[in-house]
């Protein structure tokens, strides 16, 4: 071929290209929310993207998202033109069958895959009409395990483009109190910070992300395709010394046991160390540190054997020895000069490193098997099922085996079935900078061993998930889900027997606190037992064979379907308008390998698809604009002397406003007394103001709020509507439509008005009393400035409690200040709480003349 002729092909196959890329302003996710409801460490997310075709023609819409791997995908709709699409759960063989056609033109692959340590992707398309919308909903559910002192809820926010209303939302609720709340994540840092807020209320705590469009191309990770990057929040809750926290409804029970205030007990851990040719360069230097440090970290009364091997084995000692500073940097000489070659020999390392830990006596202390290994058996004994019945005899239920899979090229299966038959766990280990930290992050899970043979007996309870567990470490938690024999509750009754040490021990609570919680959980309870029973039954699966191995399938298959989860037994499928062809979406294994992209939306072949049917509906009413008078209605400051209309009532209404500390100490309280006009926020640097009006009519919060912008863009919302003034031009809005003016953007949801100016997100929420509605601001966005002002950009005032006796004196920088014991409720959040609080008055609390606070005009 000439070089012309190259040359034409290769810029058509750039025009190509060119042409299939998603086009800016093609489509436009105009909202994109996640919403994380977590009660009793069961995670309920909802993303919801809603998206619009900005064409004149019809156009494929995709949506893509991430979510935690551990978590089962329970729903998946679609809204094209007020019809509603369902993504329908079926067996995996049943929806391959009748969905032959989209298998074969290989559209099921690549739909979820699995992407990375902790992620999976979901991802589906859907043709939309000229200038229609869509709106793509994912709900999916997940238990989270406690390690390292703490649960992590990880949310992965990558809408694909800047959003105008881009909103993460996440709701905590644990029986026991939240003791800490952080929250970390890429999402977390610098440039996104004052984008998060953080309330946390005994047992309740909120998170929210509200970043503006601007924000969104700030993060280190985003740019003009908005962020793309992790909100990881994690926290824990209260523990006491006893049974721990059982929650109960519907005949469903789970138990959460992770007591407090035990001691350690010494362990006896031997180290399997595969040195084969595989773990050349990197993987072998990270081992080398991480098994330094980990040398390093035995506690003095451990005992421990180190093995390295190939297709030989190289001893440290043949036998385990105490963990004394002379053993730990003579073990540790040994490490260092650990070294690649040969060939593996799993079957005789294993075998080698039970039988040492046979030969040591374990009364009172806790024995642990590590293996860590990049590679298939390829020498010695080579036949895996042969590998899993010696390893199976010799360890015979003695102590537990964790097998820690180095890269991709293990048989991670293989690992993972013989961890489970010695009741341990497998762990891929990630060929990655930080697989040192990895391997040391998981060696941490299980350093602190403080209980074993840990049993827990729940007489009255049926259908139990795992009951017996040979080691309880320090740092993690014990679950156990059941149903209580016909929901009787006086009968049921639960207790833990397990050692410490050399001693027996046994929990059980007359104080297990029955929260037969009917309203709140909504069958939540079941659902956590469904998930962890379906999790063990396919964990159980993959150590069984034969009849018994379908008989467990089986039962994992139809509890999949009863409560629709994707697990590795179902798949989605995703129906769509007539006319194309449905998504069948799978879960990914863990340990495969993630998926070379198969398959690129703009493969299909455009004609295939044929646009939905649509009818012609009009979105909303247009908008008309209205004239009215000037709008700012004068009401004087102070009207202590009260309105006409409040004239009747004998005391002026209170109007509670609590200012929130950093710490968990109680919040400071002060009232406003009848009708006033606050300064909510003053950010002189933007000109940006937003006034507050408070009458002495409505007991609760703000009838009136506005948003003045520069000189000329005010925005007046009350619970009914909001009102733009523009210059000249008045409109109202009642629609859920994106309400631009000038670089604001006015968002009106269902109970929440949402105003982006600058660098600044208000929340404004509509909240219900005895029929009243009212408003109330809450920022969900800082302003960088430090010269704002107004009530809103107060920061909390840190307190000293001094007098401890009757707790009446506060001190607030140097000064005492006289403070009762009061109840407040929180209207800054969606579902108010009443919370207590140190009741001041409010030059006290403000640290300034009230009057500072107080506006002439709206
Ligand atoms: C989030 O989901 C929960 C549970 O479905 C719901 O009660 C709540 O209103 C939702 N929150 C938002 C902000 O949408
Ligand atoms: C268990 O871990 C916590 C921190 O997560 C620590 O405070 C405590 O001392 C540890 N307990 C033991 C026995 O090491
Ligand atoms: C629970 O156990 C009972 C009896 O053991 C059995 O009949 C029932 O089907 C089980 N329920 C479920 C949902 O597995
Ligand atoms: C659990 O442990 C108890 C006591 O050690 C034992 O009797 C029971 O058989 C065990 N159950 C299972 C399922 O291993
Ligand atoms: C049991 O409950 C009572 C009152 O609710 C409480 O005072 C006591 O400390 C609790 N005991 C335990 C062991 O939690
Ligand atoms: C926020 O303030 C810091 C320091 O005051 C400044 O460096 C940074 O550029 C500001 N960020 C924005 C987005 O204005």
């Amino acid at each position: 071929m000439g070089r012309t002729g190259l040359q034409l092909t290769l810029f058509g196959l750039l025009l190509a290209l060119a042409t299939t890329l998603p086009n800016k302003g093609d489509w436009d996710i105009y909202s994109f929310h996640i919403n994380s409801t977590v009660t009793s460490r069961y995670a309920t997310t909802v993303i919801t993207s809603r998206v619009a075709n900005r064409m004149d023609e019809s156009r494929e819409i995709e949506f893509h998202v991430r979510i935690p791997k551990n978590a089962f995908i329970s729903k998946f709709k679609m809204l094209i033109d007020g019809q509603e699409y369902d993504g329908v759960v079926k067996a995996k063989e049943q929806a391959q069958q009748e969905y032959t056609t989209a298998v074969s033109r290989g559209q099921s692959a690549g739909i979820v895959s699995s992407v990375g340590r902790t992620l999976e992707e979901f991802k589906t398309s859907v043709n939309v009409a000229a200038h229609k919308k869509v709106t793509f909903e994912l709900t999916y559910e997940e238990l989270m395990k406690r390690t390292h002192g703490k649960y992590e809820l990880q949310i992965h926010a990558r809408p694909m483009q800047p959003v105008k209303d881009f909103k993460v939302d996440v709701y905590i609720h644990e029986k026991a109190g939240i003791s800490f709340i952080d929250v970390k994540g890429g999402l977390s840092t610098k440039a996104l910070a004052n984008a998060i807020t953080k309330t946390h209320a005994d047992k309740q705590a909120w998170v929210h992300f509200y970043p503006t469009e601007d924000q969104q191309k700030l993060c280190d990770s985003c740019g003009e395709e908005g962020m793309n990057g992790d909100l990881v929040i994690a926290y824990d809750v209260n523990r006491d010394t006893t049974l721990g926290d059982i929650k109960k409804s519907d005949g469903y029970f789970v138990h959460h046991f992770a007591p407090a205030g035990l001691s350690r007990i010494s362990k006896n851990v031997v180290f399997l160390i595969d040195q084969s040719g595989s773990m050349h360069g990197r993987k072998i230097e990270q081992t080398r540190i991480a098994l330094i440090h980990i040398l390093n970290d035995l506690a003095e009364d451990d005992y421990f054997g180190l093995i390295a091997f190939d297709g030989a084995i190289i001893h440290w000692k043949k036998e385990l020895v105490q963990a004394s500073s002379e053993n730990v940097e003579s073990a540790k000489t040994f490490a260092r000069r650990i070294r690649d070659r040969g060939a593996t020999d799993i079957n005789q390392a294993v075998l080698k490193g039970a039988s040492m830990l046979n030969a040591h006596p374990r009364e009172g202390s806790a024995s642990i098997l590590i293996l860590l290994t990049d590679g298939d058996p390829t020498t010695g004994e080579t036949n895996l099922e042969v590998i899993q019945s010696n390893v199976r005899r010799a360890i015979a239920d003695k102590f537990p085996l964790y097998c820690l899979g180095f890269g991709f090229d293990v048989n991670f299966k293989f690992l993972e079935k013989m961890s489970l038959q010695n009741n341990g766990v497998a762990r891929r280990i990630y060929e990655d900078s930080d697989a040192d930290l990895q391997l040391k992050g998981f060696y941490e899970e299980v350093a602190t061993p403080l209980l074993t043979d840990v049993t827990l007996i729940y007489s009255g309870g049926t259908n139990l998930t795992q009951t017996n567990f040979s080691t309880y470490y320090n740092g993690s938690e014990i679950v156990v889900a059941g149903q209580i024999t016909d929901n009787d509750i006086e009968t049921f009754s639960p207790q833990v027997v397990a050692i410490s040490g050399t001693r027996r021990m046994t929990f059980s609570g007359t104080n297990t606190s029955v929260e037969s919680t009917g309203t709140e959980s909504d069958g939540q309870i079941q659902r956590v037992w469904a998930y962890l029973t379906v999790k063990q039954l396919l964990e159980k699966e993959l150590q069984l064979s034969g009849p018994e191995k379908n008989k467990v399938k089986k039962d994992a298959l139809e509890l999949s379907l009863q409560y629709s989860f994707v697990t590795p037994l179902t798949s989605m499928v995703v129906t769509k308008p007539p006319g194309e062809n449905s998504d069948v979406l799978h879960k990914p294994k863990e340990g495969e390998k993630p998926l070379r992209r198969s398959h690129h939306s703009h493969q299909h072949p455009t004609v295939l698809h044929s646009p939905p049917r649509v009818v012609a509906v009009p979105a909303h009413a247009p908008v008309r604009p209205t004239r009215r008078p000037k709008l700012p209605k004068r009401i004087t400051q102070h009207a202590t002397s009260a309105s006409p209309v409040a004239a009747t009532t004998a005391a002026p209404l209170l109007h509670r406003f609590l200012l929130k500390t950093e710490s968990r100490s109680p919040p400071l309280c002060f009232d406003i007394k009848g009708a006033a006009l606050l300064k909510l926020l003053h950010h002189p640097s933007r000109e940006l103001q937003v006034n507050g009006e408070l009458d002495s009519i409505t007991n609760g919060g703000f009838t009136k709020i506005v948003i003045h912008f520069t000189a000329d863009q005010h925005v007046e919302v009350t619970t009914t509507g909001v009102t733009v003034r523009e210059g000249q031009t008045v409109t109202q809005h009642t629609g859920q439509d994106p309400i631009t003016v000038g670089s604001m953007v006015v968002i009106r949801r269902d109970k929440e008005i949402d105003v982006a100016a600058g660098d600044v997100r208000l929340i404004l929420l509509i909240h219900n009393k005895n029929g009243d509605e009212f408003l109330w601001p809450v920022i969900r966005q800082k302003p960088n400035a430090t010269d704002t002002e107004g009530l809103l950009a107060l920061t909390p005032a840190a307190y000293k409690e001094v007098q401890q006796v009757s707790l009446t004196k506060l001190k607030i920088k140097e000064q005492e200040i006289d403070a009762t014991s009061a109840a407040a409720v929180d209207y800054g959040i969606v579902f108010p709480i009443t919370m207590n609080c140190w009741l001041m008055s409010a030059e006290s609390a403000l640290q300034r003349r009230p009057d500072d606070f107080f506006v002439a005009q709206l």
